[in-house]
């Protein structure tokens, strides 16, 4: 026979938009010594609150949906420990986008910016039924590799400080992929893409506080990508 753990009581207090309130406390007790922060909002909204809006869905770190500042901090609900916060945390939804409801963010500014920076691959071979792959010994995925990764959660937009000032900067999601889309071979607006990087809207904004890669739930070095995405700009003029 196994001793039981014994429960821990949690005390969340989370901003709110639902109703009109502005925020609410809840305390909630998990035994699970693993029990991630989804945990907790999940049970408070199956009995204690069910009318408090959050967003989740793979629950392995992959969709980025659960992504909302915690003490202060963006990070993934699904991901993050519980017990590692303290007994006392506060939640709030991403920074710098508008609130659908309580925890949940209008995603609609960063992909807008997604857009505006036109992150995404114009292959140089529309035809082909399927993008071509880059091998791992490839020399143009060496040069891209490690920026990859994002699952757009949005963290790194919430954390920047330049976001949160100046509305049209597109953010360093977009200027990252910008940069590996710069380098891609397979991408055929090549060193084109750099005059959205090159301007107002673009990386020189970017003072390289480095809170999108502090933040940044897969490690994606995303202030590494800026540093090297000025270089290029300095290279090609
Ligand atoms: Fe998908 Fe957290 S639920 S990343």
């Amino acid at each position: 026979m196994t001793a039981e753990t014994p429960s821990i009581t949690y005390r969340l207090t989370v901003q709110r938009t639902h109703d009109g309130r502005r925020e609410s406390t809840y305390s909630v007790s998990l035994a699970n010594p693993n029990a991630r922060l989804l945990d907790a909002l999940i049970e408070i909204r199956q009995t204690q609150d069910p009318e408090l809006g959050f967003r989740f869905s793979c629950r392995v770190g992959m969709c980025g949906s659960c992504a909302m500042v915690v003490n202060g901090r963006e990070r993934l609900a699904c991901q993050t420990p519980v017990a590692e916060l303290g007994t006392t945390i506060s939640v709030a939804p991403l920074r710098s986008l508008p609130v659908k409801r309580d925890l949940m963010p209008d995603m609609a500014p960063f992909f807008d910016a997604m857009k505006r920076a036109h992150a995404a691959l114009d292959p140089k071979e529309p035809g082909l039924q399927a993008i071509r792959t880059m091998p791992p010994e490839d020399p143009h995925r060496a040069a891209i590799e490690r920026q990859n990764g994002c699952i757009t959660c949005g963290a790194c937009f919430s954390a920047c400080e330049w976001t949160r000032t100046h509305p049209g900067y597109v953010g360093p999601a977009a200027l990252n992929r910008l940069f590996m889309l710069a380098l891609d071979e397979r991408d055929a607006r090549g060193t084109k893409r750099l005059d959205l990087a090159a301007s107002a809207e673009g990386v020189l904004r970017c003072h390289t506080t480095g809170n999108c890669s502090v933040v940044c739930p897969v490690d994606v070095p995303v202030k590494a990508g800026m540093h090297r995405l000025k270089s290029l700009l300095a290279q090609v003029d």
